[in-house]
This record gives C-alpha cells, structure tokens and sequence, in this order.
C-alpha cells in the first residue's frame, strides 16, 4: 500500500472529517472569525464558496471552537416545505415531536428560544447548502426567525452557506428584506499556490510522513489541475501517491502528476 510505502500511520487525503487535518488558509481563518463574531453577537451570516473549497468543514471547525455555551442546529439538506423546514429547526432545537400547527409550532420555538437563554445557552441554526432551498417561502421563515428578539438582542444566530448561485439567488429584488438583515456575506475563495503547497505539506506531516515529498514542479501541477480548490487537491494528490507507490518512486514530480491529467481532467 502506498501509506507504508510513504511512510504516512493514515491516509493524509482522507474523506474523513477530522479536526487535526484543518488547515487554515488565510480565507478560512477569515471566514472562521467572521462567524465567530456572528455567534457572538447572535447576528445573521451567508458563507458562499465554490464547490468543494471548504464551507461545510468550517461549519464543523466552528461548531468545535465555540464551546458548551452553544447549541448548534444543522440543517443539511434544506430541500424542505416551510413547514417541514420549521420543524426540522424546532425538533433540533428543543422538541422531539414539534407541533403540526404553525401557530403552535411557532409558540413551541419562541419558549425555546427563551429557555434556552435562561439555561445560557446560544441557539446557532447553520443551512448547508442553502443554494438548494425550494421556495420564496422558506427564505421568508428563515428572515422571521431572526426576527425573535429579548430587549433588542436577538436569540437565535442564523449561518446559511452554500455554492455560488446562491449569491445570484440573493441578489433578486424580492430578496432585499432578507439581505438587509444579513450583518456578514463573506465569499471562501481556492487556496493560492503557496497555500496549496502548505495544505498538501500540513496534511502530510499530520498523516506521519514527512512534507516535500511532492516537488515544487508537482505541486504546480497539482493547483494546476485542482485550481486550488481543497477537495480536488485531495483527489489529485492521492491518485499522485497511488501512481508514485505503483512505480515504486521516492518523489513526485510533475511528470508523474501529468500523467494524471486524462484520468482526473475530464473536460
Ligand atoms: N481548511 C481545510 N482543511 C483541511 N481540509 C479541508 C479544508 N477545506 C476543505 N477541506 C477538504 O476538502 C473537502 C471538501 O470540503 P467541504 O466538504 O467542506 O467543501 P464544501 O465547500 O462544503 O463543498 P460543497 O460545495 O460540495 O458542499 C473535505 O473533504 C476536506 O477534507
Ligand atoms: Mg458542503
């Protein structure tokens, strides 16, 4: 196997999500400390990022730095009616079988809501891929919800994330009351050159191996080929491994990365 044969104790490219691989990259540390402050402040923030870039890990790495005093709430498929998006809110939040009236669902989250404060604790609701949410309406509950208050301060912290469109979502007139609540838009963008060879470096020595094991010439390849974007640079760096460990090769160079291109380039 290409581990031994590296010298890596894990695979350093691994799907898995696991705290000690994160890197942080000048945009996710921003993105990360921007939405500290938005749980600070219990105020509302949109994540976009291309494909693959890192939204959903740093809802995770977020969910790691905040601490007991938080209760998160994780919509991940938000494909919902508004009524079932209420309720998927309200049976994370607080109640195992949430009513079926709005007017009572509503009430059952409100006294939550306020429980929840009295207990010190901060409810924090996070819509992963947001880009997917089905209607007007939907977007409607979500702006209500931020709209529960205890002398001017709100008691709920909204993060919805999602791939680009949902920018161009937003930007529609009918949008404009939702987007004037939004206090934080931040865009994650692709790691830089550099930042992918650090990324490639970090996730390395973390694995047990030992960084440089990709040539300067390879990594160009490999942000070539991946622009930078974490998830394909995963891809591209483990194919990399696999054909490096089948000739049996030290290093990987950026002719071995070439070779690569038809399998991993498909356009
Ligand atoms: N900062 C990071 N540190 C370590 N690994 C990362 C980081 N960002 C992304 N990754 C890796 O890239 C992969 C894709 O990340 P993630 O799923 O968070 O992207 P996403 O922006 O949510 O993608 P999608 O738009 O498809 O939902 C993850 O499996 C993770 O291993
Ligand atoms: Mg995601």
């Amino acid at each position: 196997m290409y581990r031994e044969f590296y010298g890596f104790t894990e695979k350093p490219f691994s799907k898995t999500p696991d705290p000690r691989y994160l890197y942080l990259s000048r945009g996710h540390r921003e993105a990360l400390a921007r939405l500290k402050y938005v749980l600070e402040e219990k105020e509302f923030a949109i994540l976009t990022g291309e494909i693959g870039c890192g939204k959903t890990t740093i809802s995770r790495a977020l969910m790691d730095t905040m601490g007991e005093s938080y209760r998160f709430c994780f919509v991940l498929n938000p494909r919902l009616t508004p009524m079932e998006f209420l309720r998927t809110v309200a049976r994370s939040l607080c109640c195992d079988l949430p009513a079926t009236s709005k007017e009572d669902l509503l009430q059952e989250m409100t006294d939550s809501l306020y429980r929840l404060h009295c207990e010190g604790l901060s409810p924090v609701l996070v819509i992963d891929e947001a880009q997917l949410i089905p209607d007007r309406d939907v977007y409607d509950e979500i702006r209500l919800l931020t709209n529960f208050q205890l002398d001017d301060r709100n008691l709920l912290s909204v993060i919805l994330m999602g791939q680009p469109e949902l920018r161009t979502i937003l930007a529609a007139p009918q949008y404009e009351p939702f987007r004037q609540r939004v206090a934080i838009n931040y865009h994650l963008k692709p790691l830089t050159l550099e930042e992918t060879q650090e990324y490639l470096d970090f996730r390395m020595e973390i694995a047990g191996g030992y960084p440089g094991l990709f040539t300067p010439d390879a990594v160009q390849k490999i942000y070539e080929f991946s622009g930078g974007v974490p998830r394909m640079i995963n891809l591209v760096a483990t194919n990399a491994l696999l054909e490096g460990f089948g000739r049996e090769q030290s290093f990987i160079d950026a002719e071995l990365v070439e070779s690569l291109r038809s399998e991993l380039i498909h356009s």
